[in-house]
């Protein structure tokens, strides 16, 4: 009994120095865990000191679900952007209802909303189907990101930034990293010197001072390391890491639903871009022989495959797979690698051949790839975005040479697609 109380208080010491530890440390494992998501909310406290982490967080995620298609914080997509929008608005109220009801509040007179919806000339949609407290929290974020833009891994699409990836200003938390790991160092060491410091002490008594039984029992109490790996404290604070690992992992898997950026299926053939489109140089068209003339650029059939392989490698096992395609009288089953929603359109002719956009554009440098991975995000705020930069190829083109003065009269530099109706829904939407 009395020796219990001994080692029970070494044990709790430590026991309670670990925990404080744990909790003091989970931030960094949660920045470190957060890293390689696209956008994801940073963790650090917002300067006000008023908007919960979590909050933000389910912010962001309802903002990706609903209205990233349409608005980012720094830039106009669809909509205006959206940073400081609350300054804009005489409360939380206010703005909540306009985003649940927008063409009410439009045609209900708010002067501010009518002039949005003639300058964007187009109602946003109702978002009646969301709750308050996700329009809240989505609130809540925007107001976050205007403050402190979260820092957003700019993914190279060849010069044109993904509109719907959030802030566009790169920022670098990396000084926040820093502190928290020097923190991590200091708690360390004063761990280390309250555990010296514990043992001068217990020196110290016994040397210059009587002990009775009870009080030579408690010092000579040894550190019992394996009470202290399996008490409550310590199972309570490994689970509880391991949870937040865990459900920071999870949070990050549903955020990358849908976006299939970096996608490199495994194919039936290790056939590769490297070896035909970059060192042979045979043309991308030779191929996809779609790219010009309709919608899909298509995959080449193994006909096409057979003008070369028919004499080319005809040992090779993976030519023989295409071989064997044949004789079985059935395509190979390449694993497509881009997918759009059904819901959009996309036409390659329109883009190559009228357009005039290399693939690379878009496709990235696939004649350096071994294996074919999608390059560009896909989304509706990369299409867009480029529609808004890009200057139509006009010239030899009579139907747009006419429009081109008509633009030119309105005293309008140079024509951008968005001027041609490259924003219209319609022309992207069935
Ligand atoms: C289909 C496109 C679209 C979607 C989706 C959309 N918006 Fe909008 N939003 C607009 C347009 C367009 C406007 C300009 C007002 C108008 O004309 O209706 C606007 C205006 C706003 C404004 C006012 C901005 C200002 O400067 O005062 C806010 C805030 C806003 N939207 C937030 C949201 C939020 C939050 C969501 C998601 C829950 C969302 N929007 C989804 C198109 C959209
Ligand atoms: C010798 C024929 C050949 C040539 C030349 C060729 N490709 Fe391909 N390409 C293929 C085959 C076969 C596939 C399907 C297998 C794969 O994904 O690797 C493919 C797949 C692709 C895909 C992915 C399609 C999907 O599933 O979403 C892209 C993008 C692509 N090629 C672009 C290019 C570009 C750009 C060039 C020119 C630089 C090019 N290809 C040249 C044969 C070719
Ligand atoms: C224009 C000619 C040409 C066409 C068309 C062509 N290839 Fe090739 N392919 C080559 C050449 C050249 C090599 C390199 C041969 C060498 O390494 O000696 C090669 C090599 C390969 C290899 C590597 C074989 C090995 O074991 O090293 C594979 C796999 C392959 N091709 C698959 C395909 C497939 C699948 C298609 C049809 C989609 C295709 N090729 C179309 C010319 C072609
Ligand atoms: C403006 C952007 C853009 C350009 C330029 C572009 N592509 Fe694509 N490509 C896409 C998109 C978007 C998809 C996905 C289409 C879908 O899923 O319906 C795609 C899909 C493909 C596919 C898969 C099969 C298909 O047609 O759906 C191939 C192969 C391909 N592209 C090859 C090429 C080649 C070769 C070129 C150049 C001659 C090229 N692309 C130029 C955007 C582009
Ligand atoms: C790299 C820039 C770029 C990207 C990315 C891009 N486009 Fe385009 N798009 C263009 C250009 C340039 C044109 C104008 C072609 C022309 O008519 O001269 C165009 C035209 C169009 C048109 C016809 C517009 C009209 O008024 O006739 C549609 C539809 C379209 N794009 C859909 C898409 C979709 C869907 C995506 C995304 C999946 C996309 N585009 C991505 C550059 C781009
Ligand atoms: C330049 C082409 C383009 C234009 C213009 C365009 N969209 Fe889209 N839209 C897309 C593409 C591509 C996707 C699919 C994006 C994805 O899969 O992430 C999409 C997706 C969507 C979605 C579904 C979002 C989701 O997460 O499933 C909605 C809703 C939408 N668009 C509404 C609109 C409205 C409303 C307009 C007109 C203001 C519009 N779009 C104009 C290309 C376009």
């Amino acid at each position: 009994m009395k020796l219990n109380r001994g080692k029970s208080y070494f044990t709790r010491l430590l026991s309670a120095c670990f925990v404080a530890f744990l909790f003091l440390t989970t931030p960094i494992v949660a920045q470190d865990a957060a890293a390689p998501a696209v956008a994801a909310p940073s963790v650090s406290a917002p300067p006000s000191g008023a908007a919960s982490p979590e909050a933000v967080a389910s912010g962001a995620a309802v903002f990706k679900a609903n209205c990233k298609q349409c608005h980012a914080i720094n830039e106009v997509v669809v909509g205006p952007a959206l940073k400081d929008a609350h300054k804009r608005w005489p409360n939380k109220a206010a703005l909540a209802n306009f985003i649940k009801y927008p063409q009410k509040v439009i045609d209900g007179g708010n002067a501010y909303a009518k002039g949005l919806y003639d300058k964007y000339k187009q109602y946003m949609p109702n978002h009646d189907f969301l709750s308050d407290g996700d329009i809240d929290n989505v609130i809540t974020w925007i107001v976050n990101e205007s403050e402190n833009p979260t820092v957003v891994a700019t993914a190279a699409t060849g010069g044109v930034a993904d509109a719907g990836a959030g802030a566009a200003v790169p920022e670098d938390n990396s000084t926040l990293n820093v502190v928290l790991a020097v923190l991590m160092v200091v708690l360390l060491l004063m761990v280390l010197i309250l555990i010296i410091f514990i043992n001068l002490i217990a020196r110290y008594l016994r040397q210059n001072t009587q002990l009775d039984e009870v009080d030579e029992e408690v010092l000579e109490g040894k550190i019992n390391f394996w009470g202290f790996l399996t008490s409550t404290p310590i199972k309570a604070g490994v689970t509880f890491l391991f949870v937040i690992v865990l459900a920071k992992a999870g949070w990050d898997k549903v955020y990358a639903v849908g976006i299939q950026q970096g996608y490199a299926p495994k194919q039936p053939i290790a056939f590769s871009h490297k070896l035909h489109a970059g060192m042979y140089e045979i043309d991308c068209n030779y191929c996809h022989t779609g790219v010009n003339k309709g919608k899909s650029a298509t995959i080449p059939s193994v006909n096409i495959c057979m003008n070369c392989h028919n004499a080319i490698k005809t040992e090779s096992p993976e030519i023989k797979k295409i071989y064997r395609a044949i004789e079985n009288n059935k395509p190979i089953e390449w694993v497509r690698v881009h997918n759009l929603p059904d819901l959009a359109y996309f036409n390659h002719a329109q883009h190559v051949n009228v357009g005039g956009i290399e693939c690379q554009k878009c496709h990235g440098a696939v004649q350096e790839m071994e294996v074919v991975e999608q390059y560009s995000s896909l989304t509706m705020g990369w299409c867009i975005n480029c529609h808004r930069e890009t200057v139509v190829k006009a010239e030899g083109n009579a139907y747009y040479n006419k429009l081109v003065s008509f633009h030119g009269e309105k005293g309008t530099k140079a024509m951008k697609v968005v001027d041609v109706g490259g924003l219209e829904c319609s022309k992207c939407h069935y």
